[in-house]
């Protein structure tokens, strides 16, 4: 018995898994959760623009095209607690507002449809896991397929209206104009592709914590993670 616990122990890692759809508030939550426990933070998002990014400026058509400049490219995660923000380093340069675009975003979603696409940037998001700290990851299967060990796994919902609301704010808040019709449908068309592809799509994973973000402040989320955490 003793001999059986310890097995499932060592399978159980110090990861929180923060899954749901775009502008429910994972990014944000999951920086606020890493700086608390003092953890690292994987955007996995953010590896799907790049890939998108990839694809849009070097005018990659194919999966392998964009399979190949993945492998042959330098790409480093990091997590800037002090900025609150997630970046990636490409071959030595900084990258984030310019992955920050719907753009970029929903050229990501169309490629995250691949299954090669997603095997070949599996690694890149495992390997944000350090045995001597934990991980906070956020993105839409952590919980189902990057991360199954997770020791807990959250998934935040709200409304597209809400959310897109949400969106808009931050994007004024960055100077950046907003239609807000248009940006309602590229969420709403964002969540379509993201629930309905076959492979790794975006659902709860078995045994989540789900929490619907809608008339809740960040704290509040943050509140309701770190009683369930603790609880464990
Ligand atoms: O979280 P985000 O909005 O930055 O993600 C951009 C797109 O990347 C999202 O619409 C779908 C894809 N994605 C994914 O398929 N799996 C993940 N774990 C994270 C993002």
């Amino acid at each position: 018995m003793g001999k059986n616990l310890d097995v499932i122990l060592k399978l159980v890692r110090n990861i929180i898994t923060i899954d749901g759809p775009s502008g429910v508030g994972k990014g944000t939550l999951a920086l606020s959760l890493a700086e608390k426990l003092g953890w690292n933070v994987l955007d996995s998002g953010l590896i799907y623009r790049l890939v998108g990014f990839m694809s849009l400026k070097e005018k990659l058509e194919t999966p392998q095209e964009i399979i190949i400049c993945i492998n042959n490219s330098k790409i480093k995660l990091l997590t800037n607690l002090k900025e609150k923000v997630c970046e990636i380093e490409l071959d030595d340069k900084v990258l984030g507002k310019e992955l920050r675009n719907e753009n970029v975003a929903s050229k990501a979603s169309e490629l995250a449809k691949d299954s090669e696409i997603r095997n070949a940037i599996m690694k890149i998001q495992r390997n944000a896991y350090e045995e001597e700290k934990g991980l906070i990851a956020d993105g839409r299967d952590m919980g189902t397929v990057i991360f199954p060990e997770a020791v807990l796994k959250v998934f935040l919902q709200a409304s597209s209206k809400v959310r897109a609301e949400r969106r808009a704010n931050q994007l004024k808040e960055k100077g950046m104009s907003v239609i807000m019709h248009d940006l309602l449908r590229q969420i709403q068309q964002r969540d379509e592709e993201d629930i309905n592809r076959k492979i790794s799509p975006l659902k709860p994973a078995d045994g989540s914590l789900l929490i619907d973000t809608s008339n809740l402040s960040i704290k509040e989320v943050e509140k309701r993670v770190m009683e369930n955490y603790k609880k464990l």
